[in-house]
């Protein structure tokens, strides 16, 4: 019996991957290394810290910079990325979510974000949905970011649930897999073959496919 559904944020909620996306490529470029949408895709769901060193060592420049330097780096992605998160506003939650939302209130289902973000809770009052969440997972309150479980089994534990009874809802290939080990069932949103890759239980082309009813019954004939 299904009881909580655990969102991911940037990708999930709002287009914020893509705003991810260009911060860190604006970024690659001011120190000559370049990446495109197909890379990216190994850099969602990953910490800023992470990214950075996917990003230096797709660019062959992984032994070029001091730890200091690279937090200096990280903090010149985030200053840009923060500056692009103040336009979000209500308009930007995507097709099908706030719908899913209140579906999920009216069905007493429990609601949790398990985001690698520590931007987390400011685009959720950005976009004013704050207030539907049950538990926000503090991602440095984890050891293991994804594709470990440890985020959404933090987030089932905070919302006093079992990982059997949580769906979790994602669009990246390591929050999928996140999922997977969790023993949760899994909904990915975005590109099919990456999603099925993953490992996914069932894979969704857009947010508005999103139906309370129809997830539920997916999770019934599993
Ligand atoms: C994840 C994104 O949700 O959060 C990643 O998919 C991002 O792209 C990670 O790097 C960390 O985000 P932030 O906002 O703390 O740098
Ligand atoms: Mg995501």
């Amino acid at each position: 019996m299904v009881k909580a559904v655990i969102f991911d944020l940037d990708g999930v909620i709002t287009d914020t991957a893509e705003l991810h996306f260009q911060a860190w490529k604006n970024l690659a470029n001011s120190i000559s290394i370049d990446f495109d949408h197909e890379f990216n895709e190994q850099l969602k769901g990953i910490s800023r810290m992470d990214s950075l060193n996917k990003i230096l060592n797709h660019g062959g420049a992984g032994n070029n910079y001091t730890g200091q330097e690279k937090i200096a780096l990280a903090t010149q992605k985030n200053d840009e990325y923060k500056s692009l998160l103040v336009n979000l506003k209500p308009e930007n939650i995507y097709p099908g979510i706030k719908e899913l939302l209140n579906a999920l209130k009216e069905d007493s289902m429990k609601i949790g974000v398990a985001s690698a973000s520590k931007n987390g809770p400011a685009i959720l009052n950005y976009l004013e949905i704050t207030h539907y969440f049950d538990t926000i997972v503090d991602p440095d309150s984890v050891q293991n970011g994804k594709p470990a479980p440890d985020i959404f089994l933090k987030a089932a534990d905070q919302l006093r649930v079992s990982p059997e009874e949580c769906i979790g809802i994602e669009d990246s290939e390591a929050g999928i897999e996140a999922i997977k080990k969790a023993g949760m069932f899994a909904v990915g949103v975005g590109t099919g073959e990456v999603m099925k890759k993953a490992g996914a239980n069932l894979v969704l082309v857009n947010t508005s496919e999103l139906v309370w009813s129809e997830l539920t019954s997916a999770v019934s004939i599993r």
